[in-house]
């Protein structure tokens, strides 16, 4: 097949799938040659709807080419258009770069930024030979973000980060838009804020994504905590410092044998499971952690099954754990000396997600203030988030910016 017939199959998909929304989007996508930002890789390869990693460290994938209906969810969470001047944390091999040169047109303006110098010759390389000579390409840590072209219209980070950065903030232009996969209790979601006052962003989009994560200065050690045995991973909602973790041996036993189980409803989906259900037990209760279990022989049956990984959702509390099971109706099991407390905690949290509908990361809202900008009383106008936080509201604190997450609507 050629690259042009790819990739028109590829967008056509895109389309039926619900990824690509407006015409804008679709044309950029049509547009720009994916292949020529994957050399080495048959049309076939190059418009499958995957993530190709480019770059890998120490058996760590640290960059690749992000897979096509993420990039288009994001570019329709982003809405770039004429005339923008736009920063992107992360060029990779540039095809992203490519799509927001599309986007903006010749009246904008598109930076990317990528901290390792090999990626920036390739994605330099690869926008040349696509004919997008006019994309700035700069090496940096885009954790400062890049002051020289600020303001942004549009800031997109195409890498992960744990919080929202104040620099990031303070390059947007009244009325821009910041977006990012930004990590919430363990849940990496891409979140589009608005720029709202200066110091204050509003979500207006959340959705579930997977990407690498920032090196350098906006690095994130990673929250995951292998348990001694060897055989379990532990994520904790609030990240690894000082979080409790669940005791290896009561976990083996809770997940292989019998035990008292309190019946609750079914997670659903491996969506579900994670971004919907875990999403709503992490924002109410910091002792919740995500567990991996043993991969095979000897393995948990008792866990969920996600996408070829064991895992599950479980609480810390005291000297003891609970941990949800696939059994195969969902049960709450109780492990360790103050597992029953632990327990009721969480078949409380299942029932409250189930009785609100249950909510997925699309329904989250989340209000990001940074002090240092807003000035006194941390910008909060009135009816905001902020100004009316209220019991149903989770405060998270990071990176010099403070979170506001309820659940709701997203606002207009
Ligand atoms: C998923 S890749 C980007 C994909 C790319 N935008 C595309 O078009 O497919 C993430 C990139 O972020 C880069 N990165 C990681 N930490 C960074 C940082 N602190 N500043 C700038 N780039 C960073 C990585 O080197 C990697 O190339």
């Amino acid at each position: 097949m050629s690259a042009d017939r790819a990739r028109s199959a590829l967008v056509a998909s895109l389309v039926r799938d619900g990824r690509v929304r407006t015409p804008a989007v679709r044309a950029a996508l049509e547009t720009v040659p994916r292949h020529l930002f994957l050399p080495a890789l048959d049309p076939g390869g190059a418009y499958a709807d995957v993530a190709v990693p480019i770059k890998v460290d120490d058996g760590v994938t640290v960059s690749s080419v992000s897979q096509p209906s993420m990039v288009a969810i994001m570019l329709e969470q982003l809405e770039a258009g004429p005339g923008h001047r736009v920063l992107e944390i992360g060029a990779g091999a540039g095809w992203n770069a490519a799509l927001l040169a599309e986007l903006v047109g010749p009246d904008g303006a598109v930076t990317t930024l990528d901290i390792d110098d090999d990626l920036v010759a390739g994605a330099r390389a690869n926008l040349d030979a696509a004919g997008y000579d006019d994309v700035d390409v700069v090496v940096g840590d885009g954790a400062l973000g890049y002051p020289p072209a600020a303001p942004y219209d549009r800031i997109e980070l195409t890498v992960g980060s744990t919080g929202v950065r104040p620099e990031w903030a303070a390059q947007l232009a009244p009325g821009g838009r910041l977006l990012l996969p930004l990590t919430v209790r363990g849940s990496q979601l891409s979140v589009a804020f608005a720029h709202t006052a200066p110091g204050r962003l509003h979500s207006r989009s959340v959705r579930s994504c997977a990407f690498v994560r920032l090196r350098g200065e906006g690095a994130d050690p990673g929250a995951e905590v292998a348990l001694p045995d060897g055989r379990w991973r532990v994520q904790p909602a609030c990240g690894s410092d000082d979080a409790d973790v669940p005791d290896p041996r009561a976990l083996a036993r809770a997940t292989t044998g019998a035990g008292s189980d309190r019946p609750v409803a079914a997670a659903g989906t491996v969506a579900d499971l994670w971004d919907g259900l875990g999403l709503w037990c992490a924002v109410a209760d910091p002792g919740v952690v995500r567990l991996f279990g043993p991969a095979e022989g000897g393995a948990a049956p008792a866990l969920f099954d996600l996408g070829g990984v064991r895992a599950t959702l479980g609480l810390v509390a005291g000297d003891g754990c609970a941990v949800l099971l696939a059994n195969p109706e969902a049960t709450v099991r109780a492990c360790g000396p103050d597992g029953d407390r632990a327990a009721e905690r969480l078949a409380g949290l299942v029932a409250g997600w189930v009785d609100a509908g249950r909510p997925h990361a699309a329904d989250l809202r989340i209000e990001a203030v940074v002090p240092s900008l807003a000035g006194p009383g941390g910008g909060a106008e009135r009816g905001s988030v902020v100004d009316r936080a209220g019991p149903a509201d989770v405060v998270v604190d990071g990176a010099g910016t403070r979170l506001t997450l309820r659940w709701g609507p997203a606002s207009a």
